[in-house]
């Protein structure tokens, strides 16, 4: 249980967010020997509801704050700070196509900020989480490699590679001990319902329409968000400096088959489908190839992507309270009454 001489201290950034708080419920349930300091500044995808068990736990503590505050940033890490695990990020690629400067300015100069913060405090590990989504997209055939080249197409994707291209060469010129891992997409509790799985989830229990762009046919190789923070403590553990380790659930779907699956977890027919405009830009296909990691380093994605979804789909049944605070808009204004923060 929970260990107040904990003598390892971590950093996570972005841990109000969907992947982080996963991350930093596991941690503290997992790694007794780690204290957490999670650093976030609660934009709209940040909800401190996400961490509200976390909140009390004598080996965590939350800094609202921005990643791209220098003294912030410098005061937290020179506090023994040993890793950082760099989830911050702005996130969603319809976001970024209506206007990219808060990707730019969060995804970019905020992790160039906090690798100036951990190579001055002399971190023993920056981890960097980056996205399959810098590879670009692929054809019918082939899978993302580490060596595939780094070819983004949206501003989001642009803004994780510009960050793993400044993780990279920190790492040449400064030999700062940093690895990048990248993930192909996540799903699970806590997810911003404006992202694929539970957008749709949430519309359906509300008896609303879900929206399929273009002709559905897209792939994504989607994994369950506790497998990639599994995956992310096994980097932590057994990774090598300098290296980029691609993490994947060897499951691709079409956005169709993801639709049809949910309308029959939730007993709904097709006429709940609607096809909408297409995404501009759209990617066509992701696939992961994680054999470095699987071979490497032992790491092996652990959940039956059926089972990961019915119980997915269970959380937000059990949790309504959680994602319509958010459709409202009201989990921001219980923030700002409780904590004073301004959104
Ligand atoms: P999310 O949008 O749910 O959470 C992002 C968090 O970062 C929020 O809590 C937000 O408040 C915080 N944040 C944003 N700007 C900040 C700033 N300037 N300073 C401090 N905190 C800030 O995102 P997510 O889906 O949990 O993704 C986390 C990371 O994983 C991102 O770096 C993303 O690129 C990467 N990733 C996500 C997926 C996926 O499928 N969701 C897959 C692969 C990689
Ligand atoms: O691949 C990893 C990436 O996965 C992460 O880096 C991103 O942070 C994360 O947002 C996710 O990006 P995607 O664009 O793949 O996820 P999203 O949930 O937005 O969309 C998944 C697919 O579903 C994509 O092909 C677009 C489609 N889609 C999405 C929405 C929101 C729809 O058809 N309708 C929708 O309403």
């Amino acid at each position: 249980m929970s260990n107040k001489t904990a003598s390892k201290k971590l950093l996570v950034t972005g841990g109000a967010g969907f992947i982080g708080s996963n991350f930093i419920h596991l941690t503290l349930a997992e790694e007794a020997d780690w204290e957490v300091v999670c650093l976030d500044n609660l934009t709209y995808a940040g909800n401190l509801a996400n961490l509200q068990e976390c909140l009390d736990h004598p080996r965590f503590r939350f800094v609202k704050g921005d990643i791209g505050d220098p003294p912030k940033v410098q005061e937290i890490l020179k506090g023994g700070i040993k890793v950082v695990v760099n989830f911050a990020a702005e996130s969603h690629v319809d976001r970024s196509i209506l206007g990219c400067q808060e990707f730019i300015r969060t995804n970019v100069q905020g992790t160039q900020v906090l690798l100036d913060g951990a190579r001055e405090s002399q971190v023993e590990l920056f981890l960097q989480i980056s996205t399959d989504e810098v590879y670009g997209s692929l054809g019918p055939e082939g899978k993302f490699t580490e060596q595939t080249p780094l070819a983004p197409n949206s501003p989001y994707s642009a803004s994780k590679t510009a960050a793993d291209l400044l993780v990279r060469a920190y790492h040449h010129t400064y030999q700062m001990p940093v690895i990048i891992t990248r993930c192909s997409n996540n799903y699970g509790p806590y997810q911003f319902p404006e992202k694929l799985i539970p957008l749709f989830v949430t519309n359906l229990l509300a008896d609303k329409k879900v929206p399929v762009y273009g002709d559905g046919l897209n792939v994504r190789d989607w994994i369950h968000v506790i497998d990639h923070c599994r995956a992310v403590w096994t980097v932590i553990e057994k990774g090598q400096a300098g290296q980029v380790y691609n993490i994947g659930g060897n499951n691709e779907r079409t956005n169709l088959e993801i639709t049809k699956m949910l309308l029959e977890i939730l007993g709904k027919d097709e006429s709940m489908l609607e096809y909408v405009t297409d995404r501009p830009g759209h990617d066509r296909r992701y696939a992961i190839d994680a054999s470095k990691i699987e071979t490497e380093l032992g790491w092996r994605p652990q959940m039956d992507f059926m089972e990961g979804l019915r119980q997915t789909v269970q959380w937000y049944i059990n949790n309504q309270s959680w994602w319509q605070a958010i459709k409202t808009g009201a989990y921001l204004k219980y923030y700002e009454q409780q904590y004073g923060i301004k959104f």
